[in-house]
């Protein structure tokens, strides 16, 4: 076995090892190696640990990266976004930063509608192109695997467009891509004072159609070499999702939409609590879903039921911080009440234009009570068990994908204690170096 690359003399290597999502007193665990390194092979993680022990392991091919007074860890896990989407809203902005509420503005016929009607005029290579420039930079800021959403298109065809350019930039971006369906985002405004029908259109249409397109989706079905030269194949769900909200699906329409959606094998996440309790968070309990995000105005009850369930919560303090509100999602309380936490950029047009997640780290660790630690583990492991990928990403262990970063900090605690530059310095994603910023090379 030659190994093509070794990361080597880090300050920290943080493992983060296994395969479960942490909870409770384990959501902090990092597993940190002390002057450590990692090997890599092809896409895999062949072997973790002390620096000179892996080191033997190098022939005269083996590339080799210094990280000295730096640490090594997993690439980022962002596991909720709406990164496709045509145009901007800038607009609004700046009519909220004028007293206007996100409310106010979706009611008078903007918010989401707005960036739906720009998604249906354009074509699938606009849209194609406006999100490769977000996921390059979401990239370079460290995140090797997104989550990322439909629900801008809201009708079967142009859904079936936002599907199609996810599957091409999963396909041609050096990002894994994790698809969900989100033809609930909004009822679009054809279907004013009929919005039980725009569900009937959901349930009975949208969701069938959507199931054909499991294959198009590399970290779906994927058959990957690995070490031992046997064939594997590695799986993950189609997921569904819905906005539960004023001004969005009732608790009522949003339990049809996930029925259905597990009934035709997706796996379920649904926004829940953003602006107003509807229920939810309880509902994603009672159906099993693979997560429930936002959380904004979860009570201590529906959090036990989540830990019950296994509901990961996936908190998005960037939305809270873009539209700038203060209602913070009580990160500590999930903790407390052992539901596991990840993290997501949720990055949209609306609410959060946000590329960055060591930028939501920092946000995650001042304003919703999360250690550096624990927000370390939400946006990487956690992240990935919410996407049902975990045994493929999210932490340093071989047989994983080589996706692991290096960043130019002294210990983990600096991703989130400094903010606003980007303190990812070399990206490695399955394997090849896909960013690298200012770095010598010291061999
Ligand atoms: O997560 N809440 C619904 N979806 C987005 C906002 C999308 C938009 O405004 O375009 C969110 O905040
Ligand atoms: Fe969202």
């Amino acid at each position: 076995m030659s190994i093509d690359l070794i990361i080597h003399s880090a300050n920290q290597v943080l493992t983060l090892t296994g395969d479960a999502p942490k909870r409770g007193a384990n959501q902090g665990e990092l597993s940190i190696i002390r002057s450590g390194a990692i090997a890599i092979a092809g896409e895999e993680i062949i072997a973790v640990g002390d620096t000179l022990d892996l080191l033997a392991l190098a022939d005269t091919r083996t590339r080799k990266i210094d990280a000295r007074g730096k640490i090594v860890l997993p690439g980022f896990v962002d596991a909720h976004t709406h990164a496709v989407f045509a145009g901007n809203r800038a607009n609004e902005f700046e009519m909220r930063l004028q007293g206007a509420s996100y409310l106010d503005i979706q009611k008078a016929g903007g918010g989401i509608m707005s960036t739906v009607r720009a998604t249906r005029t354009a074509l699938i290579d606009d849209l194609v192109e406006q999100a490769r420039a977000r996921l390059d930079a979401m990239l370079a800021h460290g995140t090797t695997t997104a989550e990322v959403k439909t629900g801008y298109g809201l009708d079967t065809a142009n859904e079936l467009k936002m599907l199609n350019a996810i599957a091409t930039l999963n396909a041609n971006h050096a990002m894994d891509i994790v698809p969900t369906f989100l033809g609930a985002h909004v009822v679009p405004e054809e279907f004013k004072g009929r919005e039980d029908a725009y569900v009937d259109l959901v349930v009975n249409e949208m969701l069938p159609t959507m199931t054909n397109y499991k294959h198009l989706h590399r970290t779906q079905v994927q058959v990957l070499q690995i070490t031992n030269s046997s064939l594997v194949t590695r799986h993950s769900p189609l997921f569904c999702d819905t906005f539960c909200d004023d001004g969005a699906f009732t608790l009522l329409q949003t339990r049809r939409i996930l029925t259905r959606a597990k009934e035709l094998g997706f796996g379920l996440r649904v926004h829940a609590d953003e602006f107003a309790n509807l229920g939810a968070a309880t509902l994603a309990a009672e159906l099993g879903a693979a997560s429930a995000d936002h959380l904004m105005v979860t009570r201590r009850d529906e959090m036990r039921a989540m830990a019950q369930a296994n509901v990961v919560a996936v908190l998005l303090p960037g939305t809270t911080f873009g539209l700038g509100k203060k209602d913070f999602a009580d990160g500590r309380a999930f903790v407390e009440e052992n539901v596991p936490v990840a993290l997501g950029s949720d990055i949209n047009p609306g609410t959060c234009w946000c590329e960055s997640m060591p930028f939501i780290i920092a946000l995650a660790c001042r304003y919703e009570k999360l250690t550096p630690a624990e927000a370390i583990v939400a946006a990487t492991i956690n992240a990935a068990a919410s996407l049902g990928i975990a045994n493929q990403v999210g932490s340093l262990a071989p047989g994983k994908l080589a996706d692991a970063l290096i960043a130019d900090v002294p210990d983990y605690r600096h991703l989130a204690y400094r903010f606003g530059a980007n303190p990812i310095e070399t990206v490695i994603k399955r394997g090849k170096i896909a960013t690298r910023m200012n770095a010598d090379e010291r061999g």
